[in-house]
């Protein structure tokens, strides 16, 4: 007979055991991750969560769902979550263009953050880009109507290629001029990859487009 007790790990206790939902192990439908709410943002990438952190907890009315595919990153993204003790954003980790392709329904998001993906300029990493036209194309569908698709990154060559991307083949609408916010602390910054550029002197290029 197994006698472990049935309970749930004491996470308070041992916050490193807080995980990340594993969607590789255990696929989730898009009810079972976001219940009956309503006023959703997904950010795809979320690398170690501040963007999680920060948006979630200005907006409690809001839910975010971020989603990673590095384990490492993804449980340290969970974890800050914990730490900060936010409860309306949920880190699973899972390709973000398989989950954007095969599990999130129409026109049931807010908004969809990409911050500062991986270029993969090289034509035999290509395949590895999140912002391919599938991809764009489910933005489009995922997005409610007058929803928005936030895009940042500090490679400009990048930058104007998805801009393009997204104007040629989508029927989004921009990119709209994001201007720079002063931080007020030293965490102040959308993402992580953010604060290392803006702390090394790099420009951030930022579009944002929407669905009409
Ligand atoms: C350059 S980092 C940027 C992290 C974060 N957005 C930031 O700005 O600090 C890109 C992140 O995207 C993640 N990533 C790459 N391909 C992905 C995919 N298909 N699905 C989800 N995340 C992915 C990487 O593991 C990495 O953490």
């Amino acid at each position: 007979m197994n006698s472990s007790p049935a309970v749930e790990p004491n996470h308070d206790a041992f916050p490193e055991r807080v995980v990340a939902w594993d969607l590789f192990r255990q696929p989730l439908s898009w009810p079972e991750i976001v219940g009956s709410k309503d006023k959703l943002e997904l950010e795809i990438g979320s690398g170690k969560g501040l963007f999680l952190q920060n948006a979630a907890s200005v907006s409690p009315d809001r839910f975010f769902v971020g989603i990673e595919l590095s384990a490492k990153f993804a449980n340290r993204a969970a974890q800050r979550l914990h730490r900060h003790g936010i409860t309306n954003a949920r880190m699973l980790r899972g390709d973000g263009k398989d989950f954007l392709h095969e599990v999130v329904p129409d026109e049931v998001l807010d908004r969809l953050h990409v911050y500062f993906p991986d270029p993969w300029w090289r034509n035999k990493h290509k395949k590895r880009r999140v912002l391919n036209r599938v991809a764009l194309h489910d933005i489009q569908r995922v997005l409610k109507p007058g929803g928005s698709f936030h895009f940042w990154t500090d490679v400009l060559d990048y930058y104007e290629h998805i801009c393009g991307e997204v104007m040629d083949h989508t029927q989004l609408a921009g990119p709209r001029y994001v201007p720079e916010r002063v931080a007020s602390h030293s965490m102040d910054f959308t993402t992580h990859f953010e604060r290392r550029a803006r702390n090394e002197g790099q420009p951030v290029y930022r579009a944002i487009f929407e669905k009409i």
